[in-house]
């Protein structure tokens, strides 16, 4: 819906231009992730313009599939998860030139047979011997997969061709094996080929912080100790483990969120400026901003967060079981499925701003928000009148399914006695802009074509992420069951997080 504001014309933009010529090769092509998500975000790269004419696909997995099979297991894919109509001219394009080659990821011969398409494909498609390599592959395959092709030529840069490597979540299971990750990778590719993805930083309500923080001149001037009480990061969620016990069992939810996903969120409300929207510069600053965050002992971990599991309840109408009765899960589990944090950036900015950080499955509602506590005013000035309290003062950026930005503050109520109440001003998305549906995925797809690393993780972010968290999951490792909290599938979470935040006298938001 266009409201007609005059103020809003100003919001004209440079179209984008479509990527240039390339090979996207997709290790893993008969898994979900290619199905779900990476061919419909290709087919709405291709529906907008945003792909080249000189595209070619090339799937590599373990079974038999002749190209012709390969295609059309792409195109049903494609009638499966796309989140737009399709138009069959333009889904024919996009699968005209897809091949596929067979072979495990540790074997040389497949590097071969790929070597030998690459070649034939190039040819024939004319994509200029630029290449994407997309591990969208179980953790385990990504240092055979990037061995092989750092070793062969395969991924060599050369006579101006350049050779892309994308790597899923997760990035090693701990410190050290995100560092030994990539130092691995180091070792075979140069920083600048290797693109870590994090699907948060796809998502516009995420991107929109940096715009929110740095493109108005409000914020910045209070975005900071002397007039922010505390942050508030949520990401809430209603879905349970399902069919992931096996994973889930084994990692946990500090692990599956918050080095990742919930420090997106973070570095990009503490970060600094960046001198210039910008890949190197944007990374430095949330790098430094994940490495200003004061990393407890392993006592004071244990003071400063909470670990709790899910027990049998409702969410909503679905009647969810003992985490610990999911199949794949062991019947003693003590893996956590909600986390709360309370971390501090210890920088000039923020010193003293606690940030409180709570994810979990199987609870009340569906919701990621970052919520912004400002300080109290003084209460002083209503000391005399009928007023005995007055609302807080909250900034909530709602990342999903929300899409919105909305100010909490005090306003009179209307009448003879005054009277005060707390009242929102509220930013939708959707009353602004006209969106095409997307599945998160597009930028990240199309930045990486065009070379764009700025939503993609570098490694010292990453080992930054890692560093913080080590301590809670050292602590946890050694205390076993001790201290783990349990909470009812369909709640807000467990009441030790409740207290986590009475001791300092806050509260949560509601998970609404
Ligand atoms: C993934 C986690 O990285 O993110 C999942 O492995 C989680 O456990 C998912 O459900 C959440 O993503 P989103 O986009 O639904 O918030």
């Amino acid at each position: 819906m266009n409201t007609g504001d005059p103020t809003r014309a100003a919001s004209a933009t440079r179209a984008a231009r479509s990527a240039g010529p390339c090979c996207f090769v997709i290790f893993g092509a008969s898994g979900d992730l290619t199905h779900r998500l990476l061919v419909p975000a290709l087919y709405n790269l291709a529906a907008g313009g945003l792909l080249p004419e000189a595209f070619a696909i090339i799937g590599v997995a373990r079974g038999e599939m002749s190209n012709d099979a390969f295609r059309s297991d792409l195109a049903q894919g494609l009638r499966r998860f796309a989140v737009r109509n399709v138009d069959q001219a333009t889904a024919d394009r996009l699968f005209a030139c897809a091949t596929y080659v067979n072979g495990n990821a540790d074997d040389p011969s497949t590097y071969e047979r790929l070597d030998r398409e690459l070649a034939r494909v190039e040819r024939t498609c004319a994509t200029g011997g630029n290449r994407l390599f997309y591990l969208a592959t179980p953790p385990v395959a990504f240092a055979p997969i990037s061995s092989h092709l750092g070793r062969s030529s395969i991924a060599r840069e050369e006579n101006g061709a350049w050779r892309r490597l994308i790597i899923e979540k997760p990035f090693g299971t701990d410190l050290a094996s995100a560092q030994a990750l990539n130092r691995h990778l180091l070792a075979l590719l140069q920083e600048h080929q290797i693109y870590r993805i994090d699907h948060y930083l796809g998502k516009e309500t995420v991107q929109n912080i940096l715009v929110l923080r740095f493109a108005n001149g409000l914020f910045e001037p209070i975005w900071n100790r002397d007039h922010i009480d505390h942050v508030q990061i949520t990401v809430a969620e209603a879905l349970t483990v399902g069919h992931r016990g096996r994973f889930y069992d084994a990692t946990g939810a500090l692990r599956d969120m918050v080095p990742n996903h919930l420090f997106q969120l973070l570095s990009l409300v503490a970060m600094e400026p960046p001198a210039r929207f910008e890949a190197q510069a944007v990374r430095s600053e949330k790098a430094q901003a994940l490495d200003a965050v004061h990393v407890p002992d392993e006592e004071a971990s244990l003071q400063d967060a909470v670990r709790a599991q899910y027990v049998a309840a409702w969410v909503g109408d679905n009647e969810v079981e003992d985490y610990r009765r999911t199949a794949d899960v062991s019947p003693d589990s003590t893996t956590e499925t909600y986390v709360a944090l309370k971390l501090m950036v210890d920088n000039w900015r923020w010193a003293g701003v606690p940030f409180y950080l709570r994810t979990g499955k199987a609870l009340k509602s569906r919701r990621t928000e970052v919520a912004i506590k400002f300080k109290q005013a003084p209460f002083a000035m209503f000391r005399d009148t009928p007023v005995d309290q007055l609302a807080q003062n909250f900034l909530v950026i709602s990342i999903q399914p929300d899409e919105c930005i909305g100010l909490h503050f005090n306003a009179k109520v209307p009448g003879p006695v005054i009277a005060i109440s707390g009242v929102d001003m509220t930013f939708r998305y959707q009353d602004y802009f006209d969106a095409a549906p997307s599945t998160g995925y597009e930028t990240l797809i199309y930045d990486c074509m065009i070379g764009d690393a700025i939503l993609f993780q570098r490694a010292d972010g990453v080992e930054a992420g890692w560093r913080v968290v080590q301590p809670f999951l050292d602590a946890w490792r050694d205390s076993g069951s001790n201290g783990l909290a349990y909470y009812k599938a369909g709640s807000e979470g467990p009441q030790e997080a409740d207290q986590l935040l009475a001791r300092d006298g806050r509260r949560w938001r509601p998970i609404v």
